[in-house]
């Protein structure tokens, strides 16, 4: 399985996911700022994978500094950083515990603060792997035996540091021997399902067929979709859950022809200061992305068009949501709180 993210001596190297299936490029960002411009410009994407592109920008910042302005210069990497894309709240998460572990060690000598820096940040990408593998522990005794799982936008190994969320629950299943198959939205307008899901699946072998995201409700009343999973970008106190667009009409149309709509997520996706979902900003990308296929225009000059790059699925249209440490249901003001 190739590597999303990785931290080393020439800086944060990270496939760049723009240009997948096509090519399998490595771009390496050097300071905080190109890891800014690499999760502005969706090079990583998938909230847990950038929170760890976060993490490394700090620890990249940091180690470029002046060690007179410490400070002052602390605050204005996790600004830079806290800019990028406004949705997937492990962003924010991975600078907060970053700017915590700083405002300990503040007083040490700043080689010790570079290091342990450096050493938080290759721990959380670690962690997110060992996170996603408990899930997959947790959410695979979940999906139905012989049956086909539909997925929405990329939840896998590329949008967080490895394995995925959405695709870790998947994998694991089929680790424990369950014979399934998966159904990929593509996922208009940035085809995250096509270019990315298919991709990583058919690396490991997992049978995939790629749909349009039209196609879906056909296929959930068919009766042949045994679940559908999902990752998450923001899940608030009540369950709402933000994720990719096109969640929400997947989860209506899976609650009404009776299939489970599952979410998988770590805990670090929890935004319980949020009493609902109507509070989650939702990102507004360019509406080049909808006009424009690969550079060739496929709509009128001129058109008025919207974005938005997330969508609010109530709580309601959620079965269960999948963390590291257990599956949390309904009522999930209670059970979230619990987790
Ligand atoms: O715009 P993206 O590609 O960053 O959106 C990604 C998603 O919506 C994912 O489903 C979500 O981040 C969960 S990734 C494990």
């Amino acid at each position: 399985m190739v590597e999303t993210i990785q931290w080393t001596a020439q800086g944060v190297v990270m496939i760049d996911q723009t240009r997948l299936p096509r090519e399998t490029v490595f771009v390496t960002c050097r300071t905080y700022i190109e890891v800014a411009e690499a999760i502005r410009g969706m090079v990583i994407r998938g909230a847990p994978a950038i929170g760890v592109a976060a993490a490394m920008g700090m620890a990249l910042g940091v180690l470029g500094a002046d060690p007179a302005r410490l400070d002052a210069e602390m605050d204005r990497i996790a600004a830079t950083l806290a800019a990028t894309r406004p949705t997937a709240v492990n962003l924010f998460w991975a600078i907060d515990r970053m700017k915590t572990l700083y405002a300990q060690l503040r007083q040490r000598p700043v080689g010790e603060i570079r290091a342990r820096m450096v050493e938080e940040a290759q721990r959380i990408r670690l962690e997110d792997i060992a996170i996603n593998q408990a899930m997959g522990r947790h959410g695979a005794p979940l999906v139905p035996d012989g049956k086909t799982v539909l997925t929405h936008c990329n939840a896998g190994a590329l949008a967080t540091a490895g394995y995925g969320t959405a695709l870790g629950v998947i994998r694991a299943a089929v680790a424990a021997g369950k014979k399934i198959d998966v159904f990929a939205d593509e996922t208009r307008p940035f085809l995250q399902g096509a270019r990315l899901t298919a991709w990583e699946l058919m690396q490991d072998g997992i049978p995939t067929t790629l749909i349009t995201d039209n196609m879906a409700g056909h296929f959930l009343k068919s009766g042949r979709i045994g679940c559908v999973i999902v990752g998450a970008d923001r899940i608030a106190a009540n369950g709402d859950v933000a994720n990719k667009i096109g969640t929400y009409s997947v989860a209506v149309l899976a609650k009404e022809n009776g299939v489970p709509f599952y979410v998988a997520a770590p805990i670090s996706t929890l935004d319980l200061t949020l009493p609902s979902g109507d509070e989650i900003p939702i990102e507004q990308r360019p509406a080049i992305e909808v006009t424009q296929l690969f550079g060739t225009p496929i709509a009128p000059a001129g058109v008025a068009v919207q974005n938005p790059a997330f969508d609010v699925t109530p709580a309601r249209y959620v079965s269960a949501i999948i963390t590291e440490r257990g599956v949390a249901r309904a009522p999930y003001q209670e059970s979230l709180k619990n987790l």
